[in-house]
């Protein structure tokens, strides 16, 4: 399933940023920020909730907490753009970590460093990564995550290519995306178009 949420305006007016060429690290960071938020609370939708009481200063009131872990997955680098509101958005996650790098000629991504938290069936798992473009970076995460015995793994991006839906939905059907927007096509470099470029060159300024 994919969730696209490019009719929300704060969105839009984030993305929108996030697309301009003269936008420069700062503003791209914050619109970074702003945008995680909505998104993450988007993907926490499908979290399962279980019920609690507590005691207000005035009686007990019936409430909720959030049923099984929380871990975040960031793709590196870009990925890490997207942590700290994550983080903010549920403090009581964990945190596991992707290294991946798409070779610059064929677009391959490969792993350079993982390390995950302990990770049971029940676990939620949210992979964040801006761009999803032919998908194989997501490909591999997801591979990864599972062999560590991840069963619910979701997938969180600013931007998606129809190519890397298309990819990660044939090799791993059972992982819901949540996405700003839906772009058009990819270049023949396999760039988003119409894109922003490199986020993690224009997250880190680079
Ligand atoms: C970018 C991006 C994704 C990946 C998406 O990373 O952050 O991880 O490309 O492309 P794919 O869907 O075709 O695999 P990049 O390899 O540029 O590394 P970086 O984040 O370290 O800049
Ligand atoms: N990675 C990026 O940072 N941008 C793209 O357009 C595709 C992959």
């Amino acid at each position: 399933m994919v969730t696209e949420l490019s009719d929300h305006p704060l969105l839009q007016h984030q993305l929108t940023i996030l697309r301009d060429v003269s936008t420069d690290a700062s503003a791209f960071r914050q619109a970074c920020s702003g945008m995680t938020q909505i998104l993450v609370a988007e993907a926490a939708k499908s979290l399962k909730v279980e019920t609690r009481t507590v005691q207000t200063p005035l009686e007990e009131a019936e409430g909720y907490r959030i049923a099984g872990s929380v871990v975040f997955v960031p793709i590196l680098r870009a990925g890490l753009g997207m942590l700290d509101d994550a983080m903010a958005t549920i403090p009581e996650s964990s945190v596991g970590y992707i290294g991946l790098e798409r070779d610059e000629s064929t677009a391959v991504a490969s792993c350079y460093y993982a390390k995950m938290p302990e990770l049971d069936p029940d676990s939620q798992v949210f992979v964040l990564d801006p761009m999803l473009a032919t998908g194989g970076s997501a490909v591999q995460c997801v591979d990864q995550l599972k062999q560590s015995g991840a069963k619910k793994v979701s997938m969180i991006c600013v931007i998606a290519a129809p190519e890397g839906i298309a990819c990660l939905r044939e090799a791993h059907p059972d992982v819901p995306v949540v996405a700003g927007k839906i772009d058009r096509e990819l270049n023949h470099q396999k760039y988003i178009l119409p894109g922003l470029g490199d986020f993690g060159d224009r997250l880190f300024n680079t």
